[in-house]
């Protein structure tokens, strides 16, 4: 199989395409990813080495750009993580989120109808349903739970996703949809809460907490979301969507404080609130369970151990995004610049 990747040097789909070349020796993996800050081809530098691994810079936006590289490619499937991802950078500045979240995923369903593409799957997130009362444990987002936005980010990501489920009854395009709630693990760019909270740590800076900290996430180790959108997209039904999460309730208080225990260091401080800030995200996974027989298998006490030590053992790799250095890796590699 030969599965185009758009988003690969970001965190998520960077993981993917470590997966997907570890899993099947006979894959081939195509990425496109426009390096914006979040990307960062040092995740991909030892893909970059593998024959099965072809890298383009190219905006997923550039309907002339992603058509040359179908025409060439022809991937036999298109896994798309390429977006604007980060709340607070779309409350500043939501313009590029509607740009890349919604345009782009448009340019990529027209190229998947003209070149015949068997598969699209669209990388989503639980943030499309909104937010759960924090005294209601026993509310979980289900498949069927409305789409219900808070910010401009998580607006793009639902209207992409109706866009994604109108070319599939529309024009019958092979699409499927997984919505995941929040991942940690390696490459996970450091302004996001938990690789923010270890390198502000490491580099004895205060660790900003949000309002109380009383926000809860359901936080997913991010190989085992890997695994979950690779089931999808071999084994799952054209036109459905699938929640993606292993009933990981954590404040981000509480997820602060274990960091710091780990680590034997940091120092919390209360900032102001984010605006529109969702309370909490739970995930009830039973269909994916029980249609796809997918189940989580890293705990949190150790995803959480694992990614410190990643992150410990990986200096350079962090360091680089705070110095801005990554952001020259392409024109080492390449000669050209961004
Ligand atoms: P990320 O910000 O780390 O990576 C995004 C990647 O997309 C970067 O490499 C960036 O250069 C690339 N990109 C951005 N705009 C582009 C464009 N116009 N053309 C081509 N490439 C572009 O994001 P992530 O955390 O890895 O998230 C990946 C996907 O998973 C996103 O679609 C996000 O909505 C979804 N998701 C993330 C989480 C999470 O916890 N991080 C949870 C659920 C769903
Ligand atoms: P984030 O990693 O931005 O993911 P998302 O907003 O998509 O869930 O934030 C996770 C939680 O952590 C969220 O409730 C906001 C909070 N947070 C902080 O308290 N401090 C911070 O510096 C950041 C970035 C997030």
């Amino acid at each position: 199989m030969k599965i185009l990747v758009t988003g690969g040097a970001g965190f998520i789909g960077g993981n993917f395409v470590y997966y997907l070349l570890g899993k099947y020796p006979e894959d081939k993996v195509v990425c496109v990813d426009k390096l914006t800050y979040a990307g960062n081809l040092e995740t991909l530098e030892e893909a970059l080495k593998d024959p099965r691994f072809t890298f383009y810079k190219a905006d997923i936006t550039d309907r002339r750009a992603i058509d040359g590289i179908f025409d060439k490619e022809r991937p036999d499937a298109v896994v798309n993580f390429a977006a604007e991802s980060h709340v607070d950078r779309s409350i500043s500045n939501p313009s590029v989120f509607l740009k890349t979240n919604i345009l782009g995923t448009q340019v990529l369903l027209d190229a998947c109808r003209k070149y015949g593409t068997a598969r699209y799957h669209q990388v989503s997130t639980d943030e499309v349903y909104g937010d759960l009362p924090l005294d209601r444990p026993d509310l979980f987002f289900t498949e069927q739970t409305p789409l219900h936005t808070s910010s401009p980010y998580s607006a793009s990501k639902a209207s992409a996703d109706l866009l994604v489920l109108a070319y599939f009854r529309t024009y019958g395009t092979p699409v499927t949809i997984s919505r995941c709630s929040n991942n940690y693990g390696p490459y996970h760019f450091p302004e996001k809460l938990i690789p923010l909270m270890i390198t502000s740590a490491l580099g004895g800076r205060p660790l900003p907490v949000y309002g109380t900290g009383a926000n809860v996430r359901d936080w997913l180790y991010v190989e085992d979301h890997c695994s979950a959108i690779d089931l999808i997209v071999r084994k799952g039904r054209v036109g459905e969507v699938y929640n993606v999460g292993g009933h990981n309730e954590k404040t981000n208080l509480e997820v602060v404080q274990t960091i710091v225990s780990i680590l034997g260091k940091g120092e919390i401080v209360y900032v102001k609130d984010r605006a529109g800030h969702d309370l909490r995200y739970a995930i009830d996974p039973t269909k994916i369970r029980n249609e796809l027989g997918w189940e989580p298998v890293t705990r949190f006490d150790d995803g959480i151990r694992r990614t410190v030590d990643w992150y410990l053992t990986h200096k350079e790799w962090w360091e680089h995004i705070l110095s801005g250095s990554y952001m020259k890796y392409y024109k080492k590699m390449y000669g050209s610049g961004r």
